[in-house]
């Protein structure tokens, strides 16, 4: 048995995706651990593309069973679009091929409608979130307020808990100028969604003890990379999960002694969407060339991707916080058209050396690579 976690290692889009799909061939359980339908991951298989944010990519092989853990947040709107969309390409799902956890949380209209607002309100200090509502979901989670999947079982339990999170919500609204919501407006819909959804859930923890039991192999998915961790990346501008390898266990229901592998995805230079620091970027031609050959535009929100050159700095410190045991090296072929490359080899701050990113944001701003060029 051999059950492997593959993480990004960056700030996410190293290609996981690809891989994921490689591995899936070998892999009986594809579980996805954290995150929600913000991951992009695409896969192109005998020329036909799949661009999936919610399913665990081991949906599209055939024998590979996939499963949705606890930790991942769950739009019941996307779900259903995402699952009527592989449908259209002829794969097969049923809950013979996707479980979903009872225990993961939902993403609801008014997380994705909170996001938006709450980035429009941040101006030129935005996160750059996908504005899929994953943040707000989360914080729901954590204020022990949030809905379940396991909520779709009694409705007039699940009308009292909804109502008493738009009306948590609606005090941060309405102090915003903004409209209130209505739980009303969508609880029809949600619970005649909810009940599509019933029929594919089980507990993660127990599958993953089935699977175990009969010595299968399980892939676990990561989404985003490392340095979106919600403790380990440049907060405040990451997501709101942990992406490190040991959420793998967290987010699914097992200990860290079901896992014997970890895989680092790693791009051959570095990417970023959205705001935050980034020492490696290159604001000038390269940066501009890097995006252009690599294809670096977002799979969910199709914005430009912001383009660096290769930090061994970031993929090391990656290495320590996953326990990395190996890396798969993406997206080398793009460098091909490049006289020189460049490699960060270390930071300078304040004039002294670094060989690790600083945790504070004002640091990480004022960080300057060391490069190696080649
Ligand atoms: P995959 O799995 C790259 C980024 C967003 C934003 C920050 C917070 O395809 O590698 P969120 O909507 O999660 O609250 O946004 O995280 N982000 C990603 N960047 N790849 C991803 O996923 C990402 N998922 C979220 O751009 O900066
Ligand atoms: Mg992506």
């Amino acid at each position: 048995m051999t059950n492997v976690i593959v993480i990004g290692t960056q700030w996410g889009d190293e290609g996981k995706g690809k891989i994921v799909d490689w591995l899936s061939e070998k892999a009986d359980l594809v579980v996805r651990f954290q995150g929600g339908h913000n991951a992009g991951h695409t896969l192109v298989i005998d020329g036909n593309v799949f661009k999936l944010s919610l399913l665990p990519s081991g949906i599209v092989r055939n024998n590979t069973v996939v499963l949705i853990g606890n930790g991942v947040v769950v739009d019941p709107f996307h779900l259903i679009r995402e699952i009527k969309q592989l449908e259209e390409k002829n794969i097969k799902i049923s809950p013979e091929n996707l479980i979903i956890s009872d225990a993961a949380f939902l993403i609801l209209p008014i997380h994705q409608l909170v996001d938006e607002i709450r980035e429009k309100n941040y101006g030129s200090k935005k996160i750059g979130t996908t504005g899929r509502g994953i943040g707000p979901a989360y914080e729901d989670k954590i204020g022990r307020r949030g809905l379940r999947i396991c909520d779709f079982v009694n409705k007039d339990d699940f009308e009292s808990k909804i109502k008493k999170l738009y009306d948590f919500h609606n005090i941060w609204l309405s102090a915003m100028s903004e409209s209130k919501q209505n739980y009303e407006d969508v609880i029809d819909k949600l619970w005649s969604l909810g009940q599509k959804i019933i029929p594919f859930t089980r507990p993660s923890w127990l599958i993953l003890d089935e699977y175990k039991n009969e010595s299968s192999n399980i892939l676990f998915e990561g989404a985003q990379g490392t340095f979106l961790d919600i403790d380990h990346g440049t907060y405040p501008f990451v997501t709101s999960s942990n992406t490190v390898s040991s959420q793998a266990g967290i987010g699914s229901g097992a200990g860290p002694t079901l896992m014997n592998y970890t895989l680092g995805i790693t791009k051959a230079y570095t990417t970023r969407v959205g705001s935050g620091p980034f020492p490696s970027e290159d604001h000038g031609e390269n940066g501009i060339k890097l995006g252009k050959q690599g294809h670096e535009f977002g799979t969910v929100t199709g914005r430009q991707r912001r383009c660096g050159w290769f930090d061994t700095v970031l993929v090391k410190q990656a290495v320590a916080l996953s326990s990395i045991n190996g890396i798969a090296f993406t997206k080398l072929d793009v460098l091909d058209g490049f006289k020189q490359i460049k490699i960060c080899v270390g930071y300078t701050l304040d004039g002294k050396t670094i060989n690790y990113l600083p945790s504070s944001t004002l640091e990480q701003e004022k960080i300057k690579p060391i490069y190696e060029v080649m």
